[in-house]
């Protein structure tokens, strides 16, 4: 009998630019306070890209400290998914030119854009790539560069975001790893959460920016986050016939903490056992989930063998979740 064949992290890794934007640096240009900011969002600082940094240069940092946690070399990465919506280029990919500069040249080399769930939506396809046998070792990433689309002017959206990557290197193991994965998306919503310019629609020449801008109508984007996301872990606990009490570790997308807590609370899971990064990072979009993993990982506290739930919820809107042992 055929041994069945699971992904498995073998390593993570991150990277975070060094530029750190407060809530009251942000009060000296828009009008906002670290007060309102904390309170309704959790979130304290973000990280910005410095000039010329693109969300390529943040996803090599990231995919070489997953690489060299994981062990594995440029020449055994057999697939590179790179889950993005801030790409360096129309085209190539960010994936294709990740590929170039790991020297990793010659295997699948593409990238997914599903916002903010990019990082789940890309794990899910490489999952699938490393159980059908159709690669061996896979390396996905999330990364962007979501404050070089931000309207610095419009507090409801600027003080959200922040920049940053987290890569996971993939391998085919007999133990398991990945034991489900869960997608959705509802385009009929589009509009609640985008970014509503591009090669095909046009671009605005006459506005800031050429009208390249988030814009969001935040409080509807909370109550859809919250529902979708209550819905996708149900379904992922259903799946695997596991109980809420089961799951170690929580790892959310990390946009905002209520959203978060929320979430927890669904689980009926103490804070201690959620991975928070939201006060420190803001939203880093496809960068979020594989950032605060790396996080949980090598501060410690999440252990091999544990049992971890992964999820994020974006624009599309799209959702997913992915349910994993360590
Ligand atoms: N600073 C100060 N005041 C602000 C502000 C800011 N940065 N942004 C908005 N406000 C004001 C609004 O103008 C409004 O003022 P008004 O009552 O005088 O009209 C008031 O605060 C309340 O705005 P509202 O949008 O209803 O607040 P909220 O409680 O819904 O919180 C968000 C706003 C954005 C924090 C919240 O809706 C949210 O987090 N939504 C989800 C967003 C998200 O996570 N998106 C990414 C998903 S991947």
């Amino acid at each position: 009998m055929t041994q069945q064949v699971f992904a498995r992290i073998a390593g993570t890794g991150s990277y975070l630019p060094s530029k750190v934007l407060t809530n009251d640096d942000l009060a000296r240009f828009v009008d906002t306070s670290d007060e309102w900011i904390s309170a309704r969002t959790g979130i304290r600082q973000r990280h910005v890209a410095a000039e010329g940094e693109t969300t390529c240069d943040l996803a090599y940092h990231a995919a070489t400290r997953a690489m060299e946690a994981a062990g594995v070399t440029a020449d055994e990465l057999d697939l590179i998914v790179v889950g993005t919506t801030t790409p360096d280029l129309i085209f190539p990919s960010t994936a294709c030119l990740l590929q170039a500069r790991l020297g990793a040249s010659g295997c699948g080399a593409f990238d997914v854009n599903a916002a903010c769930s990019g990082f789940i939506y890309g794990l899910t396809v490489a999952d699938k790539f490393i159980r059908g046998g159709n690669a061996r070792t896979a390396l996905v990433v999330g990364s962007e560069t979501l404050t070089r689309m931000l309207d610095w002017s419009d507090r409801s959206t600027c003080v959200l975001f922040g920049d940053g990557a987290g890569a996971v290197v993939l391998k085919a193991d007999h133990e398991t790893g990945i034991l489900s994965t869960h997608l959705h998306a509802d385009g009929a919503k589009k509009e609640l959460l985008w970014n509503p310019v591009g090669v095909s629609a046009g671009f605005k020449p006459g506005e800031p920016n050429a009208g390249v801008r988030v814009l969001m109508t935040g409080n509807e984007v909370f109550k859809h986050a919250v529902k979708a996301l209550d819905s996708v872990v149900e379904e992922t606990l259903e799946a695997n016939g596991l109980d809420r009490h089961d799951i170690d570790w929580l790892i959310p997308h990390q946009a905002n903490l209520r959203i978060i807590e929320a979430t927890a609370k669904r689980l009926d899971m103490p804070m201690d056992r959620v991975i928070v990064t939201v006060d420190r990072h803001g939203n880093t979009s496809s960068g979020s989930v594989p950032l605060a993993l790396d996080e949980a990982i090598r501060s410690g506290r999440v252990q091999r063998g544990q049992l971890l739930l992964l999820e994020a919820f974006g624009g599309g809107f799209t959702w997913g979740s992915a349910l994993l042992r360590y």
